[in-house]
């Protein structure tokens, strides 16, 4: 491949996300933002989950091996937010595991985003997007696929 394709290519470079939000808040502020016709990058491809607490770290795994070049998890607020009690505070501690076990695999931890988004911040959901974005388009496409230089 030659040096201007490759070129090419990355101008081209679009990141994937896979977003697992939780019902009660972050997917509520996600639906907001949409009905606030907020503008936010389309790269994103969200999975609604009862709570951050119910995200296996598999899934994570299962996302960068299939594609994604980022993975966002977002929830409600600690600490008291989540409707299940104590869901976000798991989703804390195996984010925090999440990225050690990703950088293992020679993935940048970086590609691992937590928020916690409430029902009522759409503009919040909008602007995490925005920065994953622009973060992941700067660290360029997941390194295990290297989707979009090998194509
Ligand atoms: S219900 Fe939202 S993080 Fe638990």
């Amino acid at each position: 491949m030659t040096e201007t394709v490759v070129q090419a290519k990355a101008v081209e470079f679009e990141p994937k996300i896979v977003g697992f939000l939780c019902n009660w808040c972050a997917y509520a502020g996600a639906d907001l933002a949409g009905v606030s016709r907020l503008q936010y990058p389309h790269n994103v491809r969200i999975i609604r989950v009862m709570c951050s607490g119910r995200i296996d770290p598999a899934f994570i795994l299962e996302a960068f091996k299939d594609g994604a070049d980022g993975v966002l998890v977002a929830g409600c607020h600690l600490p008291s937010d989540c409707h299940y009690l104590s869901g976000n505070f798991k989703a804390q501690r195996r984010m925090f595991l999440m990225r050690k076990v990703l950088e293992q695999f020679g993935i940048e931890p970086q590609r691992l985003r937590l928020e916690w988004v409430s029902a009522s911040e759409g503009d919040r959901f909008a602007t995490v997007i925005r920065e994953m974005v622009e973060e992941i388009r700067k660290l360029g496409p997941n390194p295990i696929t290297n989707r979009g230089i090998e194509k």
